[in-house]
């Protein structure tokens, strides 16, 4: 598939189906993750892979019971790295560049795995300081995304969107 079918044709998939992902296929989505761009290339970011079934429960739990956690052969859990980000551009990397940057990562994820034949959500995270702690996370990691990926067990519609034309002014 092309670039552009690739991005307009990405949904959000919320049913997988149990298949394991195999090795070769999950180091691409690693790539596709860390080719986001980033503020001064710092790549202010760290990635988990989780695969044990009792932490992916865990993970549903804090995740407002999002059975999709559970059921996925494989969740990424995309961290950022605030202090990283601030060694160079102090409060503003801390608080928007390093978050962007991983947004960004998680975009190029949820793409690749498109492309590759999976299906995948971003699950947002809110519950921030239960989901570090079930995980270990050192001191100084902030989950900001889980990512449940696997084949797909559902086909949802196109996508719906506001149409750009109402949210686009162009200036001459
Ligand atoms: C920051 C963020 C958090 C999200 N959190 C969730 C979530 O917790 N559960 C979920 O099912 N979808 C979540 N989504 C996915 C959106 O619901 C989805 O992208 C949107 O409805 C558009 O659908 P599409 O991805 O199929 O184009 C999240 C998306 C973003 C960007």
């Amino acid at each position: 598939m092309s670039p552009i079918e690739c991005i307009l044709t990405r949904r959000s998939i919320r049913s997988l189906r149990p298949d394991p992902v195999p090795h070769e296929h999950v180091e691409t989505m690693l790539a596709c993750l860390e080719a986001a761009p980033s503020a001064g290339n710092l790549q202010p970011w760290y990635f988990l892979l989780v695969k044990s079934q009792g932490l992916k429960e865990e993970l549903c739990r804090l995740s407002f019971d999002q059975q999709v956690v559970k059921q996925a052969p494989l969740v990424f859990v995309i961290c950022a790295v605030p202090e990283q980000s601030a060694a160079e551009y102090g409060d503003v990397g801390r608080q928007l560049f390093c978050i962007q940057d991983t947004a960004a990562a998680v975009q190029n994820l949820l793409l690749g795995i498109h492309a590759l034949g999976y299906g995948a959500v971003w699950i947002g995270v809110v519950k921030e300081r239960e989901i570090a702690e079930c995980l270990a996370l050192d001191e100084g990691m902030k989950p900001v995304a889980l990512v449940p990926v696997g084949l797909a067990n559902e086909t949802p519609k196109p996508m719906e969107r506001r149409g750009w034309r109402k949210v686009t002014r162009t200036i001459e």
